[in-house]
């Protein structure tokens, strides 16, 4: 066991660039055994390229990497994981078709004597171990196609922890988690540090970083800026150290929205699915009207229920006035709705297309001139705004896949703005989005209001919530447990709300 404290690992001078990004730029890092270490900075700044430099997802240009007191050169993510150390990546890396079990020892499948078969009892009982050993309520049998996000990251986990590992990086691990999956992820991960397992985390969430590590190392523009001891450091200065700037968090104080401004969306007794259950609430125009809960609270159902991406079961639309039917997205997206989901991988992208194609995605129609597509046009509003929502990318036709993690969302964010919807649903739109952006979307939404349009936003952060409706909803278990005016709302009493239940 490698002792408490000595370290293991120092990366000297990485650098990379991919075509026409300078992504590092002679980066430090340095890592202690049985110490939880934060990667910190805005998107793009080169957290996750400096990861997959040290597990051998590509190779880095030039530099050291010590590991153990050797120099290494890691060349597969398998060979690295042979020798200690673990990742866990930003985006889920597994098999919707396979079972949990199978997922987790993908690879090195244990052999029944005799060599043929795969032997699916020892191995799901070896995963039952894990889980129990980790503290976690999942079946080694189901699909893991058929778990949520947060379970399905739970496995991910789990399988990282069954390798005997001296370093463990966990890439955003937290952003499609609960509350209750968070703490038991912090719980494990304060178990590994204990072991003497050096832990490296990224995220964006500032109030996780004092919450559960030891050091704090930023990143900005590709370079190193610094490594503080988190006891030792206040956010604002690690805020400050990323950014270059300082950011005010207030809450809004009161709402823009007179009590007379037309109504734009009105819902009356909406049912779709379990989720949803009789949920009745009108939006205005200019209006940001908040959707607060807890997750799984059935907020993302009534999104897509409204979006025409669930089946309505029952229950009314009117938009403007009018009462409409909305049988798929399509028919939502003709009465200008637009919705920026929150899986975006799975609903809101496609990585294998261009920064402008996905740009222009949803809005086609819009842009065609006879049998050709408008190509210039098209160039001109992705590029207003590209640079309106300061898109890290070194040109339009870049690959979306190509963009750090953040810089996609905000690619999504522009198509809906680019399609001029009248009505748009947000959908945890800050979401791995650093704080720097966060105040960029926040001032965008602002001006759209402005402009007269009318968002429901939809997040898990209190913050957030606090900070831009102008009056809130708050969900428990498929409805509406309480309707508040921003100048009543505080976090105590969303929660309270939040956790209002109406069934047993
Ligand atoms: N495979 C690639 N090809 C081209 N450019 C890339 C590739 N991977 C990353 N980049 C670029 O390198 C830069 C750093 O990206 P990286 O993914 O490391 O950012 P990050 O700090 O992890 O950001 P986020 O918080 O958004 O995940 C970005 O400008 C990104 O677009
Ligand atoms: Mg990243």
């Amino acid at each position: 066991m490698t002792e408490k404290n000595s370290i293991v690992l120092s990366m000297k001078k990485i650098d990379k660039r991919f075509t026409g990004v300078h992504a590092l730029k002679g980066v430090d890092f340095e890592l202690r055994a049985g110490e939880i270490h934060a990667l910190v900075g805005e998107n793009g700044a080169g957290k996750s390229t400096l990861m997959k430099a040290l597990t051998g997802i590509f190779p880095k240009d030039s530099g050291e990497i010590e590991y153990l007191g050797n120099i290494i050169d890691p060349l597969c993510p398998k060979d690295v994981l042979k020798i200690g150390i673990g990742i866990i990546h930003q985006e889920l890396n597994m098999m919707d078709h396979l079972t949990v079990a199978q997922n987790i020892f993908i690879g090195r499948e244990s052999v029944k004597t005799g060599g043929l078969f795969l032997d699916e009892v020892s191995q799901n009982k070896r995963t039952e171990e894990l889980f129990s050993r980790l503290n976690m309520d999942i079946d080694p049998t189901e699909l893991l196609g058929n778990l949520t996000v947060g379970k399905q990251q739970m496995v991910e986990i789990a399988k990282a922890v069954s390798h005997d590992l001296k370093i463990l990086i966990l890439d955003e691990p937290t952003a499609a988690l609960t509350e209750t999956e968070i703490h038991e992820l912090f719980s494990i991960m304060k178990d590994l540090a204990g072991k003497g397992v050096g832990l490296i985390y990224i995220s964006h969430r500032m109030d996780e970083i004092n919450r559960i590590t030891d050091r704090v190392t930023v990143l900005r523009d590709g370079e190193y800026v610094g490594t503080k001891n988190t006891l030792e450091v206040k956010k604002e200065e690690i805020i400050h150290m990323m950014v270059g700037r300082v950011i005010y968090e207030e809450p809004k104080a009161s709402s823009n929205v007179s009590g007379d401004a037309d109504i734009v969306l009105r819902v009356e007794g909406l049912n779709a699915g379990r989720m949803v259950r009789n949920v009745s609430f009108s939006l205005r125009k200019g209006e940001i009207l908040g959707f607060a809960g807890l997750m799984g609270a059935g907020r993302t159902e009534t999104a897509r229920a409204i979006f025409g991406a669930d089946r309505i079961e029952s229950g009314r639309i009117w938009i403007k006035g009018e009462e409409v039917i909305i049988h798929s997205p399509m028919d939502a997206v003709s009465h200008g709705v637009g919705y920026l989901s929150e899986d975006r991988k799975r609903y809101g992208l496609a990585t294998g297309l261009s920064v402008m194609d996905n740009a222009i995605l949803a809005s086609y129609d819009d842009y065609e001139h006879g049998l050709f597509l408008h190509a210039g046009r098209i160039a001109e509003i992705t590029d207003e705004y590209v640079r309106k929502l300061n898109v890290k990318t070194p040109s339009l036709d870049q690959l979306l896949k190509n963009l750090s993690g953040g810089n996609q969302q905000k690619v999504v964010i522009a198509k809906w703005l680019i399609k001029n919807s009248d009505i748009l649903i947000f959908d945890e739109p800050t979401r791995g989005i650093d704080v720097g952006a966060k105040s960029e979307i926040y001032t965008l939404m602002n001006e759209l209001v402005k402009e007269g349009k009318s968002i429901i936003m939809i997040s898990s952060e209190l913050t957030e919530i606090l900070r831009m409706s102008d009056r809130i909803a708050v969900m428990c278990e498929g409805r509406i447990t309480g309707e508040l005016s921003i100048e009543d709302a505080s976090q105590e009493v969303i929660m309270k709300y939040a956790t209002l239940r109406t069934r047993e």
